[in-house]
């Protein structure tokens, strides 16, 4: 987790850059803040707590200089402080370091540093770069070298970045987590992520692990681990730096959740044929696969990986789904040619990606299904598939999760071995886009919201493709409400969770319109029976007007798609009642966008 910034060469307040860029990549982390601007010496800021705390202090002073590094913290090691927050300094203050990922072997090497005369004020494992960097040149070592000796030191993952007092020029690499590169006319950066510096520029160059950069007023200068100069590519990002704004709604959260008509429109366009009702992407046209399919994820995405896998199995596809962090290669079928599917918004998450490459050592195809151009899971798998939901701020995952089951939808058309055209699913996906709208413009989730926001609990069932849903209904809810929340398929409660419901644990149920609608009734009944309020999201509301309390109403899109549908009222539900408990609900507490450590 956590974000990096850094700039030269620029001629604007070099403030307002790294503010800017910080304020771009606090989802990746936000529990304290600095900045290091490369003066005469090193003017150096940093304080707990959120951006706005750090904004406080350098409101005031306004360092000036051409060139700093900025970093946004979701601490691993030590709890967020002052003392904690980047950048970290070597024993002089001269060397300024910021960084994202873990240093494993951290306590070895500060043992030794330790044993060697260097002292460390934080409990974190990046103060002993700027230390390592500091030995290096008293060893006779120049910066550049002093900086790739102390990397070349390092176990674990990590982006770093380096400023030296009184210099220009800052010194970065990364090894598993991300960084990229912004190609200003005059002015350079380096970030995270390509929000930070959108703003100033849309050329950028994607650092690959192993590699170093160097950044001066003088341009961009990329090498291996070796040194050698490594060409690289300039890439132009599309995004309007608009996108990344909120639009006049309060929230991102809420913005993003009424992107969802547009990001399905442009996850579908060019890829489903007027013509024939055949559903194509051009980045999978190298893709030729036929045996069984396994997909790997976390959180958010898991719930759409288990949506996808059950529409390859219809399909006629083995399709297993498993928890990234739980996948190992011993799991990839070694008798069979195997795809292994990484479902991930961001394509940086540490779990996601370490199943992917064990994958990878396998021997099997991979595909990363993802949003961000560039990252690491798109370019360290076989194939790309990409959703194209456009940035998404808010840590909560919502047009992002509709994207993906979009694009699953989709590669379970690509993947099955034929496609009967002009279906009744073409037919409806393109309908989805509208009936979205129409749940956006008519939802009534704001007034159920307010009925419920004072319960003990909340519950969310549903089955078949329901069941996903009910996971993610659950988890958007604890995520940003902060209150207990439970999604489970709805014949297990009857196996356990039924003894946590009473008449103050509303539960939400999932009816739309298949063979399992029954059933989730029969569930239903169970609950009511309890007393327990029953939310229903149903598309047949004349079904269960006499076991619901409350109904939130979805168009029918079929047994496939409307549990997509109904996500959106789920959606809307856990917004409405976070807002009204006034959590923080684009940044909420422990959280951060991209999970980049295991
Ligand atoms: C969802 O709201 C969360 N932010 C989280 O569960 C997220 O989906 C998960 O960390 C996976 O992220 P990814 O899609 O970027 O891999």
């Amino acid at each position: 987790m956590c974000g990096i910034i850094g700039v030269t060469g620029t001629d604007e307040p070099i403030m307002d850059v790294l503010m800017t860029g910080l304020s771009g990549l606090e989802y990746r982390g936000y529990d304290s803040a600095g900045i290091a601007v490369a003066n005469g010496a090193l003017d150096i800021h940093k304080r707990e707590g959120k951006l706005s705390e750090l904004e406080g202090v350098v409101s005031e002073r306004s360092p000036e200089g051409v060139a700093g590094i900025g970093h946004t913290r979701w601490s691993t090691h030590g709890p967020p402080s002052d003392t904690n927050a980047h950048p970290h300094t070597d024993s002089t203050g001269t060397i300024a370091v910021v960084h994202n990922g873990i240093i494993e072997n951290y306590q070895s090497l500060r043992a030794t540093l330790e044993a060697n005369g260097h002292t460390f004020e934080s409990e974190t494992d990046t103060e002993v770069i700027p230390h390592l960097i500091e030995s290096a040149i008293d060893d006779g070592a120049d910066r550049e070298t002093a900086f790739r000796q102390a990397i070349h030191r390092l176990e674990g993952s990590y982006a770093v970045a380096a400023v030296f007092s009184g210099h220009e020029t800052i010194y970065a690499a990364r090894n598993e987590s991300p960084l990229v590169l912004g190609i200003g006319a005059d002015s350079y950066y380096l970030a995270s992520d390509v929000p930070a510096f959108i703003e100033f520029t849309d050329r950028v160059v994607y650092l690959e692990d192993g590699q170093f950069a160097r950044l001066s007023p003088a341009g961009v200068v990329v090498t291996d681990d070796q040194g050698s100069i490594v060409e690289t590519a300039v890439e132009r990002i599309e995004w309007d730096p608009e996108d990344a704004g909120k639009s006049g709604y309060d929230h991102y959260m809420l913005k993003e959740i009424h992107e969802q008509p547009t990001a399905i429109r442009k996850c579908l366009r060019e890829r489903v044929s007027e013509m024939d009702g055949s559903i194509t992407a051009s980045e999978l046209a190298n893709l030729e696969h036929t045996g069984p399919v396994q997909f790997v994820a976390c959180g958010t995405s898991y719930h759409a990986a288990l949506y996808g896998a059950r529409l390859l199995r219809e399909r006629g596809t083995y399709a297993q789904c498993f928890l990234a962090s739980e996948y190992t290669e011993t799991m990839v079928p070694i008798n069979e040619e195997a795809l292994v599917v990484g479902v991930t918004q961001s394509g940086e998450t540490a779990d996601t990606m370490s199943a992917l490459r064990a994958a990878n050592r396998a021997g099997a195809t991979t595909l990363a299904l993802t949003n961000v151009v560039g990252s690491s899971a798109a370019r360290e798998c076989d194939h790309v598939l990409y959703i194209r939901a456009g940035p998404e701020i808010g840590v909560a995952a919502t047009k992002t999760f509709v994207s993906q089951q979009i694009a699953l939808a989709m590669l379970s058309r690509i993947l099955a071995t034929s496609q009967s055209p002009n279906s009744t699913f073409l037919r409806r996906l393109r309908e989805l886009s509208d009936q979205v709208q129409s749940i956006l413009d008519e939802s009534n989730a704001r007034a159920v919201a307010e009925a419920y926001v004072d319960a003990d609990a909340y519950f969310f069932i549903g089955r078949g493709y329901n069941a996903p849903v009910a996971l993610e209904g659950a988890l958007k809810m604890k995520e940003i409400s902060y209150k207990h929340a439970e999604g489970f398929a709805a014949g297990e409660l009857k196996h356990g969770p039924l003894a946590l419901v009473t008449e103050n644990t509303p539960v939400f149920a999932l009816i739309t319109g298949d063979e399992n609608a029954v059933k989730t009734i029969g569930n239903v009944k169970e609950v009511e029976a309890r007393s327990a309020p029953v939310v229903a999201i149903t598309d047949s509301p004349s079904d269960v007007d006499a076991y619901a309390s409350h109904v939130l109403e979805v168009p029918s899109a079929g047994p496939r798609l409307s549990p997509i549908l109904a996500n959106v009222q789920l959606q809307l539900v856990s917004y409405w009642v976070a807002n009204q408990l006034g959590r923080s609900i684009d940044k909420p507490r422990n959280l951060a966008k991209s999970v980049t450590v295991q």
